[in-house]
């Protein structure tokens, strides 16, 4: 992993069991900081809530937030994501929320499908998962399900022990609170090198494809630093302007108009994400090596082959109508 982050081992666990007793403290510093974290930096509700199809960047529907209810298509026809919020999981311990968070184990013992990125999620500070945790807890509950989500069985990898990456000190310097942020925002997960391709793997080098039928195809940004194909040639300003027009009512309010680009990019989250994180964000960014690769980032799609539907539960206006 680049960007010099401390990596600790961490050991394999199971369900839950090395910290059975775990109870969360919900202090004011976790409430705040989980509150920040979910709602602009570590994205649950984009997979946790019913979107808005009408709209060009597919926000969450504001009331549906956490409640469940997406359809993974590409999976299965019944395969919706759970209610996260009190609704569905109060009678959950902390330590069973924990485990179904980083190791992907539900109370009962069953594994959760590798779509919830459990994986990813074990390598997030422990301080931050603990805040996570601790502010979902404490949001109203969002009535709905439990719906079905009959994830294929062949989708479950067995638990990698893995690392984790520490939350910077506040002395940090920027560039190592941007590559923790992009760390555990997952900004590496959309933009990397698809597989097949010249740059297959390489991070933030762009061309990912997210496949939406008569929505258009759309592939990631390459957010390396090449000043041709890359974001070079941004400056810190144009970049954090960028998030905070692209999070503009103008923008989220918009709606998508049929044979026009829409975006997969999740402005709508992490638009809310401090000045001060954005430019480090954008500092670090700017220390990623220069890869060449000119991507397209949007065009008219032929040929079915969705990657997510965003149909909900409600079978709502649908991607791939
Ligand atoms: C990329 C999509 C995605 C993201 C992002 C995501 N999840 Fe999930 N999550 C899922 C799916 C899909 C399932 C259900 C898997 C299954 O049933 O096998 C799930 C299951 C869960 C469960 C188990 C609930 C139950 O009733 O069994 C919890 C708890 C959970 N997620 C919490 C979170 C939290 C907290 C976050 C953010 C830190 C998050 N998820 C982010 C897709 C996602
Ligand atoms: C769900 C996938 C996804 C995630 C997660 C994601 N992006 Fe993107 N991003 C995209 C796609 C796709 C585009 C291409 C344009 C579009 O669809 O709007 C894009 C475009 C961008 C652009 C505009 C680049 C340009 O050339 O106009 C920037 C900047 C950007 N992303 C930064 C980030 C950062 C920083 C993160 C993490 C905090 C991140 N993205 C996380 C999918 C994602």
């Amino acid at each position: 992993m680049r960007c010099g982050l401390i990596l600790v081992a961490i050991f394999a666990v199971t369900a839950g069991a090395a910290t059975p007793d775990l109870v969360l403290e919900a202090t004011p510093e976790r409430l705040a900081r989980g509150e920040y974290l979910v709602n602009n930096v570590v994205d649950c509700a984009g997979c946790h809530s019913q979107r808005d199809v009408s709209k060009f960047n597919v926000p969450t529907l504001p009331a549906r937030r956490h409640g469940g209810g997406l359809l993974f298509r590409d999976v299965c026809d019944t395969c919706f994501t759970p209610n996260i919020t009190p609704y569905a999981l109060a009678e959950w311990t902390d330590a069973e929320f924990l485990a179904a968070v980083t190791e992907g184990v539900r109370p009962d013992g069953s594994k959760l499908s590798a779509r919830m990125p459990y994986l990813a999620f074990a390598q997030i500070d422990r301080e931050d998962i603990y805040a996570i945790i601790v502010y979902l807890r404490s949001i109203p509950p969002v009535a709905g399900g439990p719906y079905p989500r009959d994830f294929a069985t062949d989708y479950v990898p067995d638990f990698v022990p893995t690392g984790v990456m520490r939350r910077p000190e506040d002395d940090a310097t920027e560039v190592e609170r941007g590559a923790y942020l992009v760390g555990i925002a997952g900004c590496n997960g959309c933009h990397v090198g698809p597989p097949g391709s010249a740059v297959a793997g390489i991070a933030l080098a762009g061309g990912r494809e997210f496949a939406f039928p008569g929505r258009g195809l759309h592939r990631a940004a390459n957010l390396t630093s090449d000043v041709r194909s890359g974001i070079g040639a941004w400056t810190r300003e144009s970049f954090v302007a960028r998030f905070k027009a692209m999070g503009s009512p103008a923008v989220q309010d918009a709606a998508w108009k049929p044979g026009e680009p829409s975006s997969v990019m999740p402005w709508w989250f992490y638009a809310g994400m401090t000045e001060s994180d954005l430019g480090a964000i954008w500092a670090y960014l700017a220390t990623v090596p220069a890869v060449e690769h000119m991507v397209v980032k949007w065009e008219p799609l032929a040929g079915p082959m969705p990657l997510i539907n965003w149909v909900d539960i409600a079978g709502n206006a649908s991607a791939a109508r």
